[in-house]
């Protein structure tokens, strides 16, 4: 019955695919061989519910996940997120934030394209959560499949330094580092008390600095308080930025367990 319906899938998307208005230039800038027939099939979904307008080109390849710079109907900048593949690694990590997380406890044993729908949409309403709160993260846009979108940070194209670039190539004054520890610790304050998560993966390498604000990025496995592993994650993220700030420049920090009350408690 599942096959059944999988190949009529599949027919409707070959079919769907042989249509010229797929070669369409106005909607890919990019060619991207990476892409699947439903990846293809979701972007142009994405255009025809008026969120993206064009694709302009890669950002950053990752293992699991590629981030596009595309604009919107009204010109503005927007990143677009697509999870491409599931490694074996990334199902392990997917299980260690999942297990326990009420949300997600149905998931259970998914095929591959529907697993990174789910975690496409873990990350937007993640990201939604902690928008409302306050939080400095992009501003989420819309979430199709395996496929989210959210507002670009940094500009033309250019995103904006992550926090690990921006003091290795000397974009941060050293007189700077304290205040942007101290407002790093404040987005997981309210990331904690406001949006009621723990990021679970916060470190130097997704923090983008831009316009004088520090950009959680990276959220599609943060998990709610209510999470077995939460206090756990908690501690984790502040010991990286403890060892980051702290250890590696210099910055005169508190202990974890004093960042832990400090975000913690009232
Ligand atoms: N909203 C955004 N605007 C601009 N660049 C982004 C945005 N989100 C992510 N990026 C870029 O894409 C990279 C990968 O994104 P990230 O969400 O950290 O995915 P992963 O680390 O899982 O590949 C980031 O390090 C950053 O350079
Ligand atoms: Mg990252």
């Amino acid at each position: 019955m599942e096959d059944e319906v999988e190949k009529r899938v599949d027919a409707e998307l070959n079919r769907r695919l042989s249509q010229p208005r797929l070669k369409d230039k106005d909607l890919f800038e990019v060619v991207e061989e990476v892409f699947d027939r439903r990846t293809v099939l979701g972007v142009m979904e994405l255009r025809r519910r008026r969120c993206i307008k064009v694709l302009k080109g890669v950002v950053s390849a990752g293992k699991e996940a590629r981030v596009y710079w595309a604009k919107g109907f009204s010109g503005e900048d927007l990143a677009v997120k697509i999870y491409l593949t599931v490694t074996a690694e990334f199902r392990k990590s997917i299980w260690r934030y999942i297990r326990g997380d009420p949300r997600y406890e149905w998931i259970g044993k998914l095929p591959r394209h529907k697993l990174m729908a789910v975690w496409a949409r873990k990350e937007f309403s993640n990201l939604k959560r902690m928008y409302e709160a306050g939080v400095e993260v992009p501003q989420p846009c819309c979430v199709y499949q395996n496929i989210l979108v959210m507002r670009f940070i940094g500009r033309d194209g250019v995103r904006a330094p992550l926090l690990k670039e921006a003091v290795e190539h000397g974009l941060l004054d050293t007189s700077e580092y304290e205040e942007v520890f101290w407002r790093i610790v404040d987005n997981v304050k309210k990331m904690y008390r406001g949006a009621g998560l723990v990021h679970g993966d916060l470190s130097e390498y997704n923090v983008m600095l831009w316009e004088g604000r520090t950009y959680i990025i990276d959220v599609s496995q943060a998990v709610r308080l209510d999470h077995p592993n939460a206090h756990e994650f908690l501690r984790r993220d502040l010991g990286n930025l403890v060892r980051f700030f702290g250890d590696e420049l210099g910055v005169s920090v508190p202990t974890v367990d004093e960042l832990i009350r400090e975000v913690t408690e009232e």
